[in-house]
Parts: C-alpha cells; structure tokens; sequence
C-alpha cells in the first residue's frame, strides 16, 4: 500500500482544558540573525554576479569586436580559371554563400530579351543592389561573370540555380522556400514573394581570371548600401 493511502495517525489527545503551547510571534534574536545572515548571502551572490558578467563581458569584447571588424572588412580571392562557360560555382565569403555564374553569349543576349524585361520587377536595377560598376544590364562587373549573394531577399533561403521559365536561355535561380524566381542576373520577377533582386557584392578583378571579393573599384560601395540583404 502507499504512503497515499495510510491511514492518518491519530492526533494525540488533549486533555479537556488545556491550554495550547504559546507560540511565539516574532523569531527568536537567534532565528532573526540567521535569517539575516542568509538574506546577505544571498543578496550579496546576486550582487556578486551582476559585477562579474560585464566584467567578463569586458574581457571577451575586444576579441570579438576584433573579429568582427575583420570580418567586416575581409576579402576573398576566387580563381576562375576552371569555371567553364555556361558552369556555376558557390563560394563562401564573410557567412554567405556567393553564387558566380559564368555567361554564354547565349545569356548575355537573353538577358536583355524584352520579353523577359517585362517580366522583371526592377530590370533597370534602380534599387541600390548592387554597386554603381555593376548597374547594367548584367548587374555586374564583367558581363560574363554574375557574381551574387546567394540569400533570397523575401526571407533568407538559399535559392537553386534553374532557369526561368519564361526564358531559359537567361538561366536563373528558383528559390524552393516561396517560390520567387530570379534570372541569370539576380532580377526578382514580378509577383514573387522576394521584392528585391538579389545583392551583388563588391567586386574587384586583379587579372584575367582572378576575383576579388568585398573590394569595390574605387567607388567605395560596400555591403552596408545593400538595400535588402
Ligand atoms: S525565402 Fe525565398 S521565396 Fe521566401
């Protein structure tokens, strides 16, 4: 049987009459001090932690500030010597991944298909998106080579490279979370959850075949003039 269902033991019996035993209504002087005592320990450990949290806040900060300016500031070279034409690569800079299409002929035509612009929603890249060396048609730098952030502007996925529907040739991103679809320049279609086309990062090509990332060609553009990222 369970300790539940014991029965309760009798209460011892008073005898008629009899007074209860006073109990006393203030704690004893002893009582008082321990109480006190605890009271201050406590007091005391709280205070202790608040002082020790900024304080170790302190000690940590300048590492991660440190870091975080690196980062801020970081660049990145990407050799594109293997990126055939008509390939595609990912390449992580500064947490994003950073999509580099490399353009046929056939897409730098397809891109400015009139077709395909009345479907766009900012073809003319007037949103600050991308640098001023890389507001064209192409929305970049050298027009063979898109060079985007791969972050959908509606709410943060990773989109996948497959082509418009509405012109293949251009090439293009799908974006599986909600649907928005972008061509082979970054160009948001019209009606799609995402507003904006996606960011083109700084760029800066010190030969041939050679990208740097996050250094901008004396115009002075950088991540933070990104509108929507
Ligand atoms: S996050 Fe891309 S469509 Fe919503």
């Amino acid at each position: 049987m369970s300790a539940n269902t014991q029965p309760d033991a009798p209460s011892p019996e008073k005898p008629e009459g009899s007074k209860a035993p006073k109990v006393p209504d203030t704690p004893s002087p002893c009582s008082r001090r321990r109480a006190l005592t605890l009271s201050a320990g406590v007091l005391g450990g709280v205070g202790a932690c608040a002082l020790a949290v900024p304080f170790l806040d302190s000690l940590r900060d300048p590492e991660a500030r440190l870091k975080e300016a690196v980062s801020a500031h970081a660049t990145r070279d990407v050799d594109l010597a293997s990126l055939a034409p008509g390939h595609h690569m990912t390449v992580p800079w500064r947490n994003w991944p950073v999509f580099i299409l490399h353009r046929t002929p056939d897409m730098l035509h397809a891109l400015q298909d009139p077709a395909l612009l009345s479907r766009l929603r900012d073809p003319d890249s007037r949103e600050r998106q991308q640098p001023p060396d890389a507001t064209n048609p192409w929305r970049s730098v050298r027009p063979q080579f898109a060079v985007l952030i791969g972050i959908c502007t509606h709410l943060g996925c990773i989109p996948n490279p497959r082509p418009v529907p509405v012109d293949p040739q251009a090439g293009g991103w799908f974006c599986g979370c909600h649907g928005s679809q972008f061509d082979g320049a970054g160009r948001v279609l019209r009606n799609m959850p995402a507003a904006y086309n996606l960011p083109v990062p700084p760029v800066r090509y010190l030969n041939d075949t050679t990208l740097r990332l996050g250094e901008s060609a004396g115009n002075g553009f950088t991540m933070q003039d990104i509108v929507q990222l």
